[in-house]
């Protein structure tokens, strides 16, 4: 019985599987009103639900139980790279749980809606400020939703001025994977662009691909390894003179917010994730936001509904039926409570603070990027935006321990690991992404566990190729997840 009992593995077993026959967590009083008329047949289920039959107490240290086990960042240090995955202050959840705000109806008239359409508007005209864009759409529900929503933006303002030919978008290798995606889900051909020995966009490689089949280029600045694309303008006026647009990928934003504006810089169309700049919650898919802005040019071809005011009577509504719209690309008006969380972010922090906390995502990357270039690689070694990027692949030769190794191994040491393998030009590669709220202290600690994990891997690697020890789950399969998902239970 004992050899059976592996402590550190407890996994909790689904409420369904404890189920206990005829085991209630409820009580109903006996009926003392009329007995209602039983429901339409066509309404009524024909067999009996299949409920968890469990006591409150049970299902209390379920959830009690299972909500040890997540990892998240309200837990520990979380250094995922290119994600952002920073603290949600707990005033956003404050403001997003007002009635006012989470008990309403879609389909209420304008009218009784004054309070959240006047948020949203709010919240476009700030991030409009911060991008240094004109106007833009809530409706997007991610970062990748948003991709999707801006090149599909792009798609329409070239049919608008029949330049039907432009069907290609360049990308720089560096790319994040949603990129290209989206790209092709709008009927665009990928093009890949080069990077160069500094890590930024081969501007040589660019020319020689600029024509004018060229609808525009995709980017992220400060670009996936952490760096600034230095010759952004020159880039811009490139893309420009072929005709082209600029798409700029808000997903690493953080490293500029309030400091430098992506429109100065000569981008045309912007996505931002609220989830990942704005502190609204990230990750186990959604629900996340992913608003567009756009130059003034473009827009007339932003989804409908657009949010106006009106200054005549001082109301605010929805604006429908612009026939030049890329059409509708959201249920409603998107993740409401989410833009109520980033807005709520915005106004506590004000300006100056949101210019501060760019400044310590910076900072601290870089103190990350200090210590552990000591003992490990960085390709790239300059000073960093708000992420670094290591490579493993000349300790992968010396002693058969991998990027993977170590990143299961600081699991052990009770921080969650970074972005692994990412960029994919970067060989071995580990992205961290401190963000600006944490410590002197647990940038020390997680460089400290960093150090050691390199210090066993030259003595003996074979503890790192099984770990995580101490984790309610160990190594996966991760090509048979990938390829043979099992999504039901
Ligand atoms: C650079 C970059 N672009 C786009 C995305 C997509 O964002 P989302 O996960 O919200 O769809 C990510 C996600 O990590 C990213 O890192």
């Amino acid at each position: 019985m004992m050899e059976e009992f592996a402590p550190d593995r407890i996994v909790e077993p689904l409420l369904v599987e404890q189920a206990v026959p005829k085991r209630r967590g409820y009580l109903f009083a006996p009926l003392d009103v009329p007995q209602a008329a039983p429901l339409d047949d066509v309404f009524a289920r024909n067999s009996v639900a299949r409920l968890p039959e469990a006591s409150e107490l049970d299902t209390v240290r379920h959830f009690s139980k299972l909500s040890t086990m997540a990892y998240g960042v309200d837990y520990g240090f979380y250094p995922l790279g290119s994600c952002t995955m920073k603290y949600n202050p707990k005033v956003n959840e404050v403001t997003a749980s007002m009635e006012g705000f989470t008990d309403i109806h879609p389909l209420q008239d304008e009218d009784s809606l004054q309070g959240c359409l006047a948020l949203m508007y709010r919240t476009l005209k700030d991030l409009s400020e911060l991008l240094g864009m004109k106007w833009g759409s809530l409706q997007a529900c991610a970062g990748a939703h948003g991709e999707y929503t801006g090149l599909k933006i792009i798609r329409t303002y070239f049919l608008h001025h029949n330049e039907m030919g432009r069907n290609r978008i360049l990308i720089p290798v560096s790319a994040h994977g949603t990129n290209p995606a989206s790209a092709n889900m709008n009927g665009f051909e990928v093009q890949e662009v080069a990077t160069d020995e500094r890590g930024l966009v081969d501007l040589n490689d660019l020319e020689s691909k600029l024509d004018d089949t060229v609808a525009g280029i995709m980017l992220t600045n400060p670009n996936t390894l952490g760096l600034f694309e230095k010759d952004i303008r020159k880039i811009a006026s490139m893309v420009h003179e072929a005709g082209g647009l600029l798409y700029y990928d808000g997903a690493n934003f953080n490293a500029l917010m309030g400091m430098a504006r992506p429109g100065d810089m000569g981008f045309d169309v912007v996505h931002l994730n609220l989830h990942k700049t704005f502190s609204t919650p990230h990750g186990g898919g959604g629900p996340g936001s992913g608003p567009v802005l756009v130059k003034k040019e473009l827009v007339p071809f932003i989804p409908q509904p657009d949010i106006v005011y009106h200054e005549d009577s001082g109301k605010y509504g929805f604006k429908w039926n612009e026939e030049t719209s890329c059409g509708k690309v959201s249920g409603f008006w998107g993740n409401f409570l989410v833009v109520v969380r980033a807005f709520t972010y915005i106004l506590s922090m004000g300006s100056d603070g949101l210019k501060a906390a760019s400044r310590h995502a910076v900072l601290n990357a870089n103190y990350m990027q200090a210590l552990l270039k000591k003992e490990y690689s960085v390709p790239y070694d300059v000073i960093c935006k708000h992420e670094f990027v290591l490579s493993l692949s000349n300790l992968k030769e010396r002693t058969s321990v991998s990027a993977l190794d170590i990143a299961k191994g600081l699991i052990d040491f009770g921080y969650h690991p970074p972005t692994m393998y990412f960029p994919m030009i970067v060989h071995e590669a580990l992205m961290f992404e401190p963000t600006e709220t944490e410590s002197k202290d647990t940038l020390d600690g997680i460089c400290k566990a960093m150090l050691q994990l390199k210090d066993m891997a030259e003595k003996d690697g074979g503890w790192l190729h099984d770990s995580p020890h101490h984790a309610v789950i160990g190594r996966v399969d991760e090509v048979r997840a990938a390829k043979n998902p099992v999504v039901r239970y």
